[in-house]
């Protein structure tokens, strides 16, 4: 059985489909980039799993076989789906163990007691390779360093799988290699799979060990990123012209 499995998902806004039916699962452990044109429907997707938007009509939404159709964004938390954005909210009053600590309150169950939701947290910000920082002002991080603080913090939820929408762009080469880095840790150290929106592509190469490609609301491919980066309707979303022969829809 996959982790996360969706059937027939669909959102639409003033009556234009932004997700069109959609069917996807993503395996135990699998770490699976979304990528597609600006105005995909990734985003979208994302929030639909995470309970962020209501669907206008879905099949079925199954986290390990149990259904989160209809649950509230908390709820989905504590069913075990972490988030990740690009731009993290940080409560500028808190530092960075106590914020992680809030997400260790809010994630699965049980829920920990205050000390022992800042235990998860100073384990999490040291996964993260936060540690240093752990007693400063969350105000005091930089765009990487707030980055990896909302890894932690979904991370302190104990999730099973995490979403993450673009949590690459704008880092520096050596921060990208990090980043990519943790990422593989997740999955062979803590056991979680990812559902990652990113439109870095050395990232989704180096990382993903499945690219799912939508456009227009609708999946057009989904297999790893040699096969997918050649298959003429990729090719054709990307460019915006039919592929010619040969062509190579990711550019690198
Ligand atoms: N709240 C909303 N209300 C109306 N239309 C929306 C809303 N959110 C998204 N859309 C529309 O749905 C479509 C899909 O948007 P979405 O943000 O999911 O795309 P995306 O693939 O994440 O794009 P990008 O790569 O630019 O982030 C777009 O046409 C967008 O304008
Ligand atoms: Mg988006």
């Amino acid at each position: 059985m996959p982790l996360l499995s969706l059937r027939g998902m669909t959102k639409r806004f003033g009556g234009l489909p932004a997700v069109d039916a959609v069917d996807l699962d993503v395996e135990h452990q699998g770490i699976v980039a979304l990528i597609g044109p600006n105005g995909a429907g990734k985003s979208t997707l994302l929030s639909l799993v995470s309970g962020g938007q209501r669907p206008t009509h879905s099949r079925s939404l199954t986290l390990d076989g149990r259904s989160l159709l209809g649950l509230a964004p908390n709820r989905i938390r504590r069913a075990g789906i972490g988030t990740v954005t690009q731009t993290p909210s940080r409560f500028a009053s808190l530092t960075v163990r106590e914020e992680v600590a809030i997400g260790a309150r809010f994630g699965t169950a049980p829920r920990p007691t205050m000390a022992g939701a800042l235990q998860e947290a100073d384990e999490a910000v040291e996964f993260v390779g936060l540690a240093a920082r752990a007693r400063d002002p969350v105000s005091t991080l930089t765009l990487h360093e707030a980055r990896l603080l909302g890894l932690a913090r979904a991370l302190a939820g104990r999730p099973q799988l995490l979403l993450a929408d673009e949590v690459m762009a704008g880092l520096t080469t050596g921060e990208l290699d990090q980043a990519i880095a943790l990422f593989r840790r997740l999955r062979d150290e803590k056991q979680i799979a990812v559902l990652w929106v990113e439109h870095v592509m050395s990232a989704v190469e180096a990382l993903a060990d499945r690219v799912v490609v939508m456009d227009v609301g609708r999946i057009i491919a989904d297999g790893p990123a040699n096969e997918v980066r050649r298959d003429p309707s990729v090719v054709t979303a990307y460019l915006g012209v039919p592929a010619g022969g040969g062509g190579d829809a990711l550019g690198s």
